[in-house]
């Protein structure tokens, strides 16, 4: 067991209203607001986030973003940036696989991403992980051990308490087939953990919250958080329903 404090993030994609979003924070509210052993997030797209503000004030659920643009402000349609984001949430997801493979997102717009979350005062949830074809070719740790190193290049150790890395393997995102707790926590410890440890020292590395998403559901969360190197989940279809997002973030006690 770590002590490292456990989070249980949920991903909304692109799903829910603004009311819907209100109805689902209130469920999830009924179930887990005195659980203070686990932080717990969600991330609403963004037209939804001045409302989970309001939804979530004062009780131990904290909001995110899905994404941002690395530029401060400027000529970017249709694009929110990290300043714009910082009254409303306190963390944004960066680089999930669905953006880089639909929406061209690469290690260099992460990392540029991960800088100006850092910069505004926004902690950035870093997603990585391999394909189904890469998986297959033996590449994984080579695939995810670049990630994290490119996606992190330049950031200062002092930053390292404010960042969160998610590994969720591509293959494992909505397809009901998660990565077996043994497979995911071989990866998370064996390949992310000692690239933060190098990149920031052994304290700081050691210290960092590694979270694992990928088809996590009530029934498979507790063994996959049980393992020493899987700080939480970083959770999608599960969590857009209260009973199921609130079972995981029990799971994670
Ligand atoms: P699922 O939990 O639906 O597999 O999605 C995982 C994910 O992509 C979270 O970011």
């Amino acid at each position: 067991m770590s002590t490292r404090k456990p989070i249980v993030a949920g991903n909304w994609k692109m799903n829910k209203t603004i009311k819907e979003a209100r109805e689902l924070i209130q469920g999830i509210l009924r179930e887990v607001q005195q659980i203070d052993a686990v932080e717990i997030i969600i991330c609403p797209p963004y037209v939804c986030l001045e409302a989970a503000k309001q939804e979530t004030e004062g009780s131990n659920i904290k909001v995110g973003a899905q994404n941002m643009h690395w530029e401060a402000k400027g000529a970017f349609t249709g694009e929110i940036s990290a300043g714009m984001l910082v009254d409303l949430c306190q963390y944004v997801i960066i680089g999930h696989s669905e953006r880089r493979a639909m929406f061209g997102e690469t290690n260099e717009t992460v990392n540029k991403k991960i800088h100006a979350a850092l910069q505004a005062g926004l902690k950035p949830i870093m997603c990585v992980g391999e394909t189904l074809e890469e998986n297959q070719a033996g590449k994984t740790a080579a695939v995810v051990e670049g990630m994290v190193r490119e996606g992190l290049k330049g950031v200062d150790p002092t930053e390292a308490e404010n960042l969160v890395i998610a590994y969720e393997p591509v293959w494992a995102i909505g397809t009901g087939l998660a990565a077996t707790p043994e497979g995911a926590n071989a990866v998370q410890r064996d390949v992310i953990r000692p690239v933060l440890r190098e990149l920031f020292g052994e304290e700081k590395g050691n210290a960092m919250r590694i979270l694992y998403g990928g088809s996590v559901t009530p029934a498979n969360a507790a063994e996959l958080f049980a393992q020493s190197d899987i700080d939480g989940g970083l959770i999608g279809g599960a969590s857009l329903k209260s009973d199921s997002f609130s079972a995981i973030v029990k799971a994670a006690l």
